[in-house]
């Protein structure tokens, strides 16, 4: 671990220092985990106890203290997933990956571990690799969930892609819908918002298949431009309680209809995007 690479992802953090998740999540994304040297200089630096900083390390399943494999790939365990088959589905990923859930490959390929309840029940079995959901995973399933991860998860295919499955999402200020059927994207109902980047301001459409970052906008957008988006209807920008973890824009956030948030990338280019099934929502 290099000092001055903690110390340089600190300063970043310079005006936000009473978030210690953001820089936590800084700090693994550099290093795959949390370095137990890495947490001394955050505690050092930012006047935090380390039993605190520990505390919320040790809290968050998204954070490890122990090195991670370059895929991490969690199996939802909780009760509807259970009856839905998920201890097959961990033992068939055990049983291919050759290593125990919560245990990490030799290659240092794949990290595997079971979660709790991720909020998709309905969907289930869920497991989520990298990000990307899969659900009603079967065990038969599993070895190509491990084909494509090993493939690259980001070459997708809108229609033939089981990962990538449309959310209907609402204003997070107004919670108006923001669900727009006569202008389909993807061949599904757009997400409609209002894009402002430089002197132009217009419409934008998203697509609402989740892992699809095909839009249309009135006006073409720049590669690498970091666009405001603002509900159509309230008008207030959509702001997402964090940036982005791939390259740091901020993000918008929406809520998921039935439960949770949506958050994605305002930087042209960018395809970070998270989903949160417990984060709330209406
Ligand atoms: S039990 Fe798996 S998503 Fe709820």
């Amino acid at each position: 671990m290099d000092r001055g690479e903690v110390l340089s992802i600190l300063e970043r953090h310079d005006g936000n220092r009473s978030g210690l998740i953001p820089i936590l999540e800084d700090i693994q994304a550099r290093y795959n985990h949390l370095p137990a040297e890495a947490l001394t200089v955050l505690a050092e630096e930012t006047d935090r106890s380390l039993t605190d900083i520990y505390g919320v390390a040790t809290f968050y399943k998204s954070f490890s203290l122990k090195p991670r494999g370059k895929h991490l790939c969690s199996v939802c365990t909780g009760t509807a997933c259970h009856v839905r088959g998920a201890p097959i589905i961990t033992e068939e990923f055990e049983r291919r990956l050759e290593t125990n859930a919560g245990d990490t490959t030799p290659d240092k390929e794949f990290t595997l571990e079971t979660v709790n309840c991720l909020g998709a029940c309905a969907l289930g079995p869920i497991v989520v690799v990298d990000g990307h959901y899969f659900s009603d995973v079967n065990s038969a399933g599993v070895k190509r969930i491990i084909k494509k991860t090993r493939a690259g998860l980001d070459k997708v295919q809108v229609k033939a892609d089981r990962r990538i499955f449309p959310v209907s999402v609402n204003c997070s200020r107004c919670n108006h819908s923001l669900m727009d059927p006569e202008h389909p994207v993807d061949e599904a109902p757009s997400i409609r918002v209002t894009a402002s980047f430089g002197r132009k301001h217009g419409w934008m459409r998203l697509s609402s298949l989740y892992g699809s970052h095909n839009l249309e906008c009135e006006y073409e957008i720049p590669a690498d431009t970091v666009v405001h988006v603002f509900c159509p209807h309230c008008h207030a920008e959509l702001k997402g309680a964090s940036d982005c973890p791939d390259c740091g824009a901020p993000m918008i956030s929406m809520i998921v209809r039935g439960g949770g948030i949506v958050q994605v990338c305002t930087r042209r280019g960018c395809k970070g995007h998270m989903l949160d099934l417990n984060g709330g929502g209406f």
